[in-house]
Protein backbone atom coordinates (compact mmCIF):
# COMPACT_ATOMS: atom_id res chain seq x y z
CA UNK A 1 0.00 0.00 0.00
CA UNK A 2 2.79 2.31 0.88
CA UNK A 3 4.66 2.09 -1.94
CA UNK A 4 1.68 2.44 -4.29
CA UNK A 5 1.04 5.68 -2.53
CA UNK A 6 4.40 6.49 -2.75
CA UNK A 7 4.23 6.12 -6.88
CA UNK A 8 0.94 8.19 -6.48
CA UNK A 9 2.47 11.35 -4.56
CA UNK A 10 5.62 11.12 -7.27
CA UNK A 11 3.17 11.30 -10.10
CA UNK A 12 1.50 14.53 -8.57
CA UNK A 13 4.69 15.77 -7.98
CA UNK A 14 6.02 15.06 -11.42
CA UNK A 15 2.94 16.75 -12.71
CA UNK A 16 2.73 19.77 -10.50
CA UNK A 17 6.27 20.49 -12.00
CA UNK A 18 5.43 19.28 -15.11
CA UNK A 19 2.06 21.77 -16.07
CA UNK A 20 2.83 23.96 -13.04
CA UNK A 21 6.46 24.92 -11.92
CA UNK A 22 7.63 25.51 -16.04
CA UNK A 23 5.82 28.24 -17.54
CA UNK A 24 3.00 27.00 -19.59
CA UNK A 25 5.02 28.40 -22.59
CA UNK A 26 7.47 25.86 -22.34
CA UNK A 27 4.99 23.20 -22.29
CA UNK A 28 3.61 24.69 -25.06
CA UNK A 29 7.32 24.63 -26.93
CA UNK A 30 7.94 21.02 -26.87
CA UNK A 31 4.66 20.09 -28.04
CA UNK A 32 5.18 22.42 -30.66
CA UNK A 33 8.95 21.53 -31.17
CA UNK A 34 7.28 17.57 -31.73
CA UNK A 35 4.66 18.68 -33.93
CA UNK A 36 6.92 19.55 -37.04
CA UNK A 37 4.16 18.58 -39.42
CA UNK A 38 4.22 21.68 -41.29
CA UNK A 39 7.75 20.72 -42.70
CA UNK A 40 5.65 18.12 -44.32
CA UNK A 41 3.81 20.45 -46.50
CA UNK A 42 6.32 22.56 -47.97
CA UNK A 43 6.96 22.69 -51.76
CA UNK A 44 10.73 22.05 -51.48
CA UNK A 45 13.05 23.02 -54.99
CA UNK A 46 15.66 20.02 -55.91
CA UNK A 47 18.57 20.01 -53.76
CA UNK A 48 21.10 22.20 -55.04
CA UNK A 49 23.86 19.82 -56.00
CA UNK A 50 26.76 22.64 -57.02
CA UNK A 51 30.09 22.58 -54.87
CA UNK A 52 30.40 25.10 -52.20
CA UNK A 53 33.30 27.31 -51.31
CA UNK A 54 34.12 27.52 -47.76
CA UNK A 55 31.98 31.34 -48.07
CA UNK A 56 29.22 29.26 -47.83
CA UNK A 57 29.85 26.19 -45.69
CA UNK A 58 31.77 27.18 -43.15
CA UNK A 59 29.57 27.94 -40.76
CA UNK A 60 29.09 27.54 -36.67
CA UNK A 61 26.00 24.97 -37.32
CA UNK A 62 23.40 26.76 -36.30
CA UNK A 63 20.03 26.45 -37.83
CA UNK A 64 16.80 28.77 -38.94
CA UNK A 65 14.80 27.33 -36.32
CA UNK A 66 17.44 28.51 -33.82
CA UNK A 67 16.49 32.22 -34.39
CA UNK A 68 12.94 32.29 -33.11
CA UNK A 69 11.50 33.27 -36.39
CA UNK A 70 7.65 33.54 -36.98
CA UNK A 71 6.89 29.51 -38.91
CA UNK A 72 5.54 31.51 -41.87
CA UNK A 73 8.94 33.04 -42.29
CA UNK A 74 10.71 29.99 -41.61
CA UNK A 75 8.50 28.04 -44.31
CA UNK A 76 8.92 30.76 -47.16
CA UNK A 77 12.78 30.09 -46.04
CA UNK A 78 12.73 26.41 -46.66
CA UNK A 79 10.59 26.39 -49.62
CA UNK A 80 13.49 29.15 -51.19
CA UNK A 81 15.71 25.75 -50.85
CA UNK A 82 17.91 27.25 -48.13
CA UNK A 83 18.58 24.47 -45.48
CA UNK A 84 20.87 25.85 -43.49
CA UNK A 85 22.08 29.97 -42.66
CA UNK A 86 25.47 30.74 -44.96
CA UNK A 87 28.21 32.20 -42.45
CA UNK A 88 27.48 35.92 -42.78
CA UNK A 89 23.61 34.73 -42.24
CA UNK A 90 24.65 33.40 -38.85
CA UNK A 91 26.44 36.60 -37.54
CA UNK A 92 23.67 39.04 -39.17
CA UNK A 93 20.41 37.48 -38.34
CA UNK A 94 20.42 37.32 -34.52
CA UNK A 95 21.98 40.88 -34.70
CA UNK A 96 19.97 42.31 -36.78
CA UNK A 97 16.93 41.11 -35.22
CA UNK A 98 17.95 43.03 -31.93
CA UNK A 99 17.67 46.17 -33.57
CA UNK A 100 21.93 47.16 -33.70
CA UNK A 101 23.63 48.52 -36.73
CA UNK A 102 25.33 45.94 -38.76
CA UNK A 103 28.67 47.00 -41.12
CA UNK A 104 29.42 43.87 -42.89
CA UNK A 105 31.58 42.90 -45.28
CA UNK A 106 30.61 40.01 -47.92
CA UNK A 107 30.49 38.93 -51.72
CA UNK A 108 26.98 38.11 -53.16
CA UNK A 109 26.64 34.88 -53.38
CA UNK A 110 27.94 34.36 -50.32
CA UNK A 111 23.83 34.41 -48.52
CA UNK A 112 23.48 38.25 -48.49
CA UNK A 113 20.46 38.85 -49.57
CA UNK A 114 19.14 36.13 -46.66
CA UNK A 115 21.47 37.94 -43.90
CA UNK A 116 19.42 41.07 -44.15
CA UNK A 117 15.66 39.91 -46.04
CA UNK A 118 15.06 37.35 -42.86
CA UNK A 119 15.85 39.86 -39.89
CA UNK A 120 13.81 42.41 -42.18
CA UNK A 121 10.35 40.49 -43.04
CA UNK A 122 10.35 39.13 -39.44
CA UNK A 123 10.44 42.47 -38.01
CA UNK A 124 7.38 43.44 -40.51
CA UNK A 125 4.49 44.40 -38.29
CA UNK A 126 1.43 43.66 -40.42
CA UNK A 127 -0.99 45.99 -38.02
CA UNK A 128 0.99 49.21 -38.80
CA UNK A 129 0.24 50.21 -42.31
CA UNK A 130 3.25 52.47 -42.78
CA UNK A 131 6.63 51.99 -44.77
CA UNK A 132 8.90 50.20 -42.05
CA UNK A 133 11.63 48.94 -44.18
CA UNK A 134 13.66 50.75 -47.03
CA UNK A 135 16.51 48.30 -49.08
CA UNK A 136 18.85 50.43 -51.25
CA UNK A 137 20.92 48.77 -54.00
CA UNK A 138 22.49 51.00 -56.98
CA UNK A 139 20.85 49.07 -60.21
CA UNK A 140 17.10 48.32 -61.52
CA UNK A 141 18.30 44.81 -61.91
CA UNK A 142 19.36 44.11 -57.94
CA UNK A 143 16.60 45.72 -56.96
CA UNK A 144 14.40 43.33 -58.94
CA UNK A 145 16.09 40.51 -57.68
CA UNK A 146 15.69 41.55 -54.50
CA UNK A 147 12.06 41.85 -54.52
CA UNK A 148 11.31 38.50 -55.95
CA UNK A 149 13.06 36.94 -53.32
CA UNK A 150 11.46 38.72 -50.81
CA UNK A 151 8.18 38.23 -52.18
CA UNK A 152 9.15 34.91 -52.52
CA UNK A 153 9.90 34.79 -48.54
CA UNK A 154 6.77 36.15 -47.15
CA UNK A 155 5.01 34.12 -49.44
CA UNK A 156 2.83 32.70 -46.59
CA UNK A 157 3.24 35.94 -43.92
CA UNK A 158 -0.15 36.69 -45.48
CA UNK A 159 -0.24 39.98 -46.63
CA UNK A 160 3.39 41.97 -46.08
CA UNK A 161 3.43 44.81 -49.23
CA UNK A 162 6.61 44.93 -50.85
CA UNK A 163 7.40 47.31 -53.38
CA UNK A 164 10.06 47.26 -55.54
CA UNK A 165 10.99 51.32 -57.48
CA UNK A 166 13.65 52.12 -59.66
CA UNK A 167 14.37 54.67 -61.81
CA UNK A 168 13.28 54.01 -65.75
CA UNK A 169 9.66 53.43 -64.85
CA UNK A 170 6.69 55.03 -64.80
CA UNK A 171 6.85 57.71 -61.80
CA UNK A 172 2.97 57.38 -61.46
CA UNK A 173 2.02 54.07 -61.01
CA UNK A 174 4.60 54.21 -58.10
CA UNK A 175 2.65 57.24 -56.67
CA UNK A 176 -0.72 55.18 -57.36
CA UNK A 177 1.07 52.15 -55.57
CA UNK A 178 2.15 54.10 -52.47
CA UNK A 179 -1.29 55.12 -52.48
CA UNK A 180 -1.67 51.81 -50.53
CA UNK A 181 -0.17 49.82 -47.81
CA UNK A 182 3.53 49.32 -48.48
CA UNK A 183 5.60 47.96 -45.74
CA UNK A 184 8.69 47.02 -47.43
CA UNK A 185 10.54 49.33 -50.39
CA UNK A 186 13.41 48.32 -52.83
CA UNK A 187 14.95 51.00 -54.41
CA UNK A 188 17.96 52.59 -56.10
CA UNK A 189 18.31 55.88 -54.51
CA UNK A 190 17.27 58.38 -56.91
CA UNK A 191 13.48 57.34 -57.68
CA UNK A 192 12.71 57.11 -53.77
CA UNK A 193 14.31 60.25 -53.16
CA UNK A 194 12.24 61.73 -55.75
CA UNK A 195 9.46 60.11 -53.59
CA UNK A 196 9.99 61.05 -50.15
CA UNK A 197 10.65 64.88 -51.74
CA UNK A 198 6.98 64.23 -53.57
CA UNK A 199 5.53 63.64 -50.01
CA UNK A 200 4.20 60.35 -51.30
CA UNK A 201 6.68 57.98 -50.05
CA UNK A 202 6.73 58.68 -46.03
CA UNK A 203 9.64 57.41 -44.24
CA UNK A 204 9.30 59.21 -41.18
CA UNK A 205 8.30 56.04 -39.40
CA UNK A 206 10.77 53.98 -40.85
CA UNK A 207 12.68 51.79 -38.57
CA UNK A 208 15.15 50.17 -41.30
CA UNK A 209 17.56 50.86 -43.91
CA UNK A 210 19.08 48.49 -45.58
CA UNK A 211 22.44 49.23 -48.04
CA UNK A 212 23.19 46.67 -50.13
CA UNK A 213 26.92 47.11 -51.90
CA UNK A 214 27.04 50.22 -49.75
CA UNK A 215 30.23 50.84 -51.79
CA UNK A 216 28.60 51.49 -54.76
CA UNK A 217 25.96 53.09 -53.31
CA UNK A 218 28.19 55.25 -51.36
CA UNK A 219 30.64 56.44 -54.21
CA UNK A 220 30.39 59.74 -54.84
CA UNK A 221 27.63 59.81 -57.54
CA UNK A 222 25.33 58.64 -54.85
CA UNK A 223 26.17 59.43 -51.51
CA UNK A 224 24.73 62.92 -51.31
CA UNK A 225 21.54 60.95 -52.46
CA UNK A 226 21.39 58.45 -49.75
CA UNK A 227 22.62 61.59 -47.15
CA UNK A 228 18.91 62.81 -48.54
CA UNK A 229 17.06 59.91 -47.82
CA UNK A 230 18.28 59.25 -44.03
CA UNK A 231 17.82 62.74 -43.14
CA UNK A 232 13.75 62.10 -43.33
CA UNK A 233 13.71 59.06 -41.33
CA UNK A 234 13.47 59.11 -37.69
CA UNK A 235 16.91 59.11 -35.37
CA UNK A 236 16.64 55.88 -34.03
CA UNK A 237 16.82 53.87 -37.34
CA UNK A 238 18.64 50.89 -37.66
CA UNK A 239 21.18 50.66 -40.33
CA UNK A 240 22.48 47.37 -42.03
CA UNK A 241 25.29 48.08 -44.71
CA UNK A 242 26.66 44.94 -46.91
CA UNK A 243 29.52 46.08 -49.01
CA UNK A 244 32.42 43.56 -50.24
CA UNK A 245 35.41 46.58 -50.00
CA UNK A 246 35.46 49.09 -47.00
CA UNK A 247 37.04 52.47 -49.00
CA UNK A 248 36.58 55.53 -47.03
CA UNK A 249 33.54 56.94 -48.43
CA UNK A 250 31.98 53.44 -46.08
CA UNK A 251 34.37 54.49 -43.34
CA UNK A 252 33.07 58.11 -43.49
CA UNK A 253 29.33 57.08 -43.34
CA UNK A 254 29.57 54.34 -40.79
CA UNK A 255 31.19 56.97 -38.29
CA UNK A 256 28.23 60.05 -39.27
CA UNK A 257 25.45 57.76 -39.32
CA UNK A 258 25.98 54.28 -37.84
CA UNK A 259 25.18 53.85 -33.86
CA UNK A 260 28.78 51.41 -32.84
CA UNK A 261 27.68 48.91 -35.93
CA UNK A 262 28.53 45.02 -35.37
CA UNK A 263 31.07 44.71 -37.93
CA UNK A 264 31.02 41.25 -39.90
CA UNK A 265 34.36 40.47 -42.16
CA UNK A 266 34.20 37.04 -43.22
CA UNK A 267 36.64 38.50 -46.25
CA UNK A 268 39.87 37.66 -45.50
CA UNK A 269 41.75 41.01 -45.89
CA UNK A 270 43.76 41.70 -48.73
CA UNK A 271 45.87 44.24 -48.10
CA UNK A 272 48.65 46.76 -50.37
CA UNK A 273 51.15 47.22 -47.52
CA UNK A 274 54.24 46.81 -48.39
CA UNK A 275 53.08 46.57 -52.29
CA UNK A 276 54.72 49.39 -54.04
CA UNK A 277 52.89 49.93 -56.71
CA UNK A 278 54.17 51.43 -60.33
CA UNK A 279 52.50 52.12 -63.74
CA UNK A 280 54.34 52.56 -67.21
CA UNK A 281 52.59 54.61 -70.09
CA UNK A 282 52.76 52.46 -73.06
CA UNK A 283 50.87 51.19 -76.63
CA UNK A 284 49.40 48.57 -76.95
CA UNK A 285 52.51 47.29 -79.61
CA UNK A 286 55.07 48.37 -76.65
CA UNK A 287 54.14 45.89 -73.98
CA UNK A 288 55.73 42.77 -75.02
CA UNK A 289 59.29 45.25 -75.91
CA UNK A 290 58.72 46.88 -72.08
CA UNK A 291 57.93 43.40 -70.46
CA UNK A 292 61.01 42.23 -71.86
CA UNK A 293 62.87 45.32 -70.31
CA UNK A 294 61.17 44.61 -67.25
CA UNK A 295 63.07 41.40 -67.25
CA UNK A 296 66.23 42.82 -67.74
CA UNK A 297 65.76 45.17 -65.15
CA UNK A 298 64.27 43.93 -62.44
CA UNK A 299 65.65 41.47 -59.97
CA UNK A 300 62.17 38.79 -60.53
CA UNK A 301 62.12 36.39 -58.00
CA UNK A 302 59.00 34.81 -59.04
CA UNK A 303 56.36 36.95 -61.11
CA UNK A 304 52.89 36.71 -62.25
CA UNK A 305 51.93 38.60 -65.18
CA UNK A 306 48.19 39.08 -65.71
CA UNK A 307 45.96 39.56 -68.87
CA UNK A 308 42.56 39.93 -69.62
CA UNK A 309 42.04 36.75 -72.04
CA UNK A 310 42.65 33.11 -72.33
CA UNK A 311 43.62 34.13 -75.70
CA UNK A 312 46.07 36.89 -74.75
CA UNK A 313 47.38 33.96 -72.18
CA UNK A 314 48.29 31.96 -74.50
CA UNK A 315 49.65 34.61 -76.74
CA UNK A 316 51.95 36.46 -74.20
CA UNK A 317 53.22 32.86 -73.02
CA UNK A 318 54.61 31.87 -76.50
CA UNK A 319 56.35 35.30 -76.58
CA UNK A 320 58.01 35.08 -73.16
CA UNK A 321 58.97 32.07 -73.89
CA UNK A 322 60.43 33.23 -77.32
CA UNK A 323 61.99 35.88 -75.50
CA UNK A 324 63.98 33.01 -73.75
CA UNK A 325 61.99 33.03 -69.93
CA UNK A 326 61.20 30.18 -68.60
CA UNK A 327 57.22 30.65 -68.31
CA UNK A 328 53.69 28.37 -67.13
CA UNK A 329 50.63 29.61 -67.95
CA UNK A 330 47.38 28.98 -66.56
CA UNK A 331 43.70 30.26 -68.00
CA UNK A 332 40.23 29.94 -67.30
CA UNK A 333 39.47 27.40 -69.86
CA UNK A 334 41.70 24.71 -68.67
CA UNK A 335 40.78 21.76 -66.67
CA UNK A 336 40.65 22.73 -63.17
CA UNK A 337 42.84 19.63 -62.41
CA UNK A 338 45.44 21.11 -64.87
CA UNK A 339 45.59 24.07 -64.07
CA UNK A 340 46.29 22.95 -59.87
CA UNK A 341 49.08 21.20 -61.08
CA UNK A 342 50.65 23.82 -63.20
CA UNK A 343 49.78 26.26 -60.14
CA UNK A 344 51.62 23.66 -57.52
CA UNK A 345 54.70 23.43 -59.98
CA UNK A 346 54.78 27.15 -60.52
CA UNK A 347 54.55 27.45 -56.36
CA UNK A 348 57.51 24.75 -55.63
CA UNK A 349 59.45 27.22 -57.91
CA UNK A 350 59.76 24.58 -60.82
CA UNK A 351 59.33 27.74 -63.41
CA UNK A 352 60.18 31.56 -62.91
CA UNK A 353 56.93 33.29 -63.89
CA UNK A 354 53.84 32.78 -64.29
CA UNK A 355 50.99 34.44 -67.36
CA UNK A 356 47.60 33.95 -66.16
CA UNK A 357 43.99 35.13 -66.50
CA UNK A 358 41.96 36.22 -63.09
CA UNK A 359 41.66 33.23 -61.50
CA UNK A 360 42.69 33.69 -57.68
CA UNK A 361 39.74 35.33 -55.99
CA UNK A 362 42.00 35.74 -52.93
CA UNK A 363 45.06 37.01 -53.17
CA UNK A 364 48.26 35.35 -54.55
CA UNK A 365 50.05 33.63 -50.95
CA UNK A 366 53.22 32.74 -52.54
CA UNK A 367 56.51 33.60 -50.43
CA UNK A 368 58.92 33.57 -53.25
CA UNK A 369 56.39 35.90 -55.93
CA UNK A 370 58.16 39.29 -55.52
CA UNK A 371 56.71 40.64 -59.00
CA UNK A 372 52.84 41.07 -60.16
CA UNK A 373 52.67 42.75 -63.56
CA UNK A 374 49.49 43.84 -64.73
CA UNK A 375 50.41 43.48 -68.86
CA UNK A 376 46.70 44.18 -69.07
CA UNK A 377 45.21 47.08 -66.24
CA UNK A 378 42.07 45.52 -64.80
CA UNK A 379 38.87 47.56 -64.56
CA UNK A 380 37.62 47.63 -61.47
CA UNK A 381 39.14 48.16 -57.84
CA UNK A 382 37.90 44.33 -56.69
CA UNK A 383 40.44 42.55 -59.16
CA UNK A 384 43.12 45.19 -59.06
CA UNK A 385 43.34 44.08 -55.19
CA UNK A 386 43.06 40.28 -55.63
CA UNK A 387 45.68 40.72 -58.32
CA UNK A 388 48.22 42.89 -56.45
CA UNK A 389 47.26 42.21 -52.87
CA UNK A 390 48.43 39.92 -50.30
CA UNK A 391 46.56 38.60 -47.25
CA UNK A 392 47.69 40.40 -43.96
CA UNK A 393 49.31 36.71 -43.06
CA UNK A 394 51.90 37.26 -45.74
CA UNK A 395 53.42 40.81 -44.69
CA UNK A 396 55.88 41.12 -47.20
CA UNK A 397 57.05 42.94 -49.73
CA UNK A 398 56.60 43.18 -53.77
CA UNK A 399 56.52 45.24 -56.62
CA UNK A 400 53.57 45.85 -59.02
CA UNK A 401 53.91 47.17 -62.07
CA UNK A 402 50.70 48.19 -64.65
CA UNK A 403 50.72 48.69 -68.29
CA UNK A 404 48.98 51.60 -68.96
CA UNK A 405 46.99 52.12 -72.84
CA UNK A 406 45.58 55.15 -72.95
CA UNK A 407 41.97 53.65 -72.40
CA UNK A 408 43.27 52.92 -68.81
CA UNK A 409 43.88 56.04 -67.58
CA UNK A 410 40.46 56.26 -66.30
CA UNK A 411 40.56 53.26 -64.62
CA UNK A 412 43.90 53.72 -63.05
CA UNK A 413 42.38 57.10 -61.48
CA UNK A 414 38.94 54.92 -60.61
CA UNK A 415 41.17 52.67 -58.90
CA UNK A 416 43.47 54.48 -57.16
CA UNK A 417 40.87 57.07 -55.24
CA UNK A 418 38.67 53.23 -54.44
CA UNK A 419 41.50 51.72 -52.86
CA UNK A 420 42.90 54.81 -51.57
CA UNK A 421 46.48 53.75 -52.51
CA UNK A 422 49.41 55.55 -54.94
CA UNK A 423 50.26 54.26 -58.32
CA UNK A 424 53.34 55.94 -59.52
CA UNK A 425 55.07 56.58 -62.51
CA UNK A 426 57.69 54.17 -62.97
CA UNK A 427 61.33 55.49 -62.51
CA UNK A 428 64.61 54.59 -64.50
CA UNK A 429 65.76 52.00 -61.49
CA UNK A 430 63.72 50.56 -58.71
CA UNK A 431 65.74 50.65 -55.32
CA UNK A 432 65.78 47.23 -54.72
CA UNK A 433 65.03 47.17 -50.98
CA UNK A 434 61.54 47.68 -51.90
CA UNK A 435 60.64 44.25 -53.45
CA UNK A 436 63.98 42.11 -53.02
CA UNK A 437 64.13 40.67 -49.69
CA UNK A 438 68.01 39.88 -49.31
CA UNK A 439 68.23 43.78 -49.40
CA UNK A 440 66.26 44.17 -46.58
CA UNK A 441 67.47 44.01 -43.52
CA UNK A 442 64.49 44.71 -41.39
CA UNK A 443 62.20 41.85 -40.33
CA UNK A 444 59.69 41.93 -43.18
CA UNK A 445 56.81 42.75 -41.39
CA UNK A 446 57.68 45.90 -39.60
CA UNK A 447 59.48 47.14 -42.69
CA UNK A 448 55.95 46.77 -44.92
CA UNK A 449 54.76 48.31 -42.28
CA UNK A 450 57.31 51.49 -42.17
CA UNK A 451 56.68 51.86 -45.86
CA UNK A 452 52.94 51.38 -46.38
C1 LIG B 1 28.06 40.80 -57.52
O1 LIG B 1 28.99 41.69 -56.98
C2 LIG B 1 29.75 42.40 -57.94
C3 LIG B 1 30.76 43.23 -57.19
O2 LIG B 1 30.20 43.93 -56.14
C4 LIG B 1 28.83 43.23 -58.83
O3 LIG B 1 29.58 43.93 -59.78
C5 LIG B 1 27.84 42.33 -59.48
O4 LIG B 1 26.93 43.07 -60.24
C6 LIG B 1 27.11 41.50 -58.46
N1 LIG B 1 26.24 40.57 -59.12
C7 LIG B 1 24.95 40.46 -58.85
C8 LIG B 1 24.22 39.43 -59.62
O5 LIG B 1 24.39 41.13 -58.04
C1 LIG C 1 41.93 43.06 -73.43
O1 LIG C 1 42.91 44.05 -73.69
C2 LIG C 1 43.07 44.33 -75.06
C3 LIG C 1 44.23 45.30 -75.17
O2 LIG C 1 44.16 46.30 -74.22
C4 LIG C 1 41.78 44.90 -75.61
O3 LIG C 1 41.93 45.16 -76.99
C5 LIG C 1 40.67 43.90 -75.40
O4 LIG C 1 39.45 44.46 -75.79
C6 LIG C 1 40.59 43.50 -73.94
N1 LIG C 1 39.63 42.45 -73.79
C7 LIG C 1 38.75 42.43 -72.79
C8 LIG C 1 37.87 41.24 -72.72
O5 LIG C 1 38.67 43.32 -71.97
C1 LIG D 1 62.96 32.70 -54.63
O1 LIG D 1 62.24 31.66 -55.24
C2 LIG D 1 62.56 30.39 -54.82
C3 LIG D 1 61.70 29.46 -55.60
O2 LIG D 1 61.62 29.86 -56.92
C4 LIG D 1 62.37 30.21 -53.35
O3 LIG D 1 62.78 28.94 -52.92
C5 LIG D 1 63.15 31.28 -52.61
O4 LIG D 1 62.88 31.21 -51.24
C6 LIG D 1 62.78 32.63 -53.13
N1 LIG D 1 63.54 33.66 -52.50
C7 LIG D 1 62.96 34.64 -51.84
C8 LIG D 1 63.87 35.62 -51.24
O5 LIG D 1 61.75 34.74 -51.75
Amino acid sequence: GASILLTLKLYFLFHLIIVWVFPTKIVLLITTRFGDDWKKCLELPPKDTRVKTSDVTSTKGNEFEDYCLKRELLMGIFEMGWEKPSPVQEESIPIALSGRDILARAKNGTGKSGAYLIPLLERIDLKKDHIQAIVMVPTRELALQMSQISIQLSKHLGGVKIMATTGGTNLRDDIMRLDETVHVVIATPGRILDLIKKGVAKVDKNQMVVMDEADKLLSQDFVVLIENIISFMPKNRQILLYSATFPISVQKFMSKHMQKPYEINLMEELTLKGITQYYAYVTERQKVHCLNTLFSRLQINQSIIFCNSTQRVELLAKKITQLGYSCFYIHAKMMQEYRNRVFHDFRNGLCRNLVCTDLFTRGIDIQAVNVVINFDFPKNAETYLHRIGRSGRFGHLGLAINLITSDDRYNLKNIEDQLVTDIKPIPSSIDKSLYVAEFHSVDAEDGGEEKA
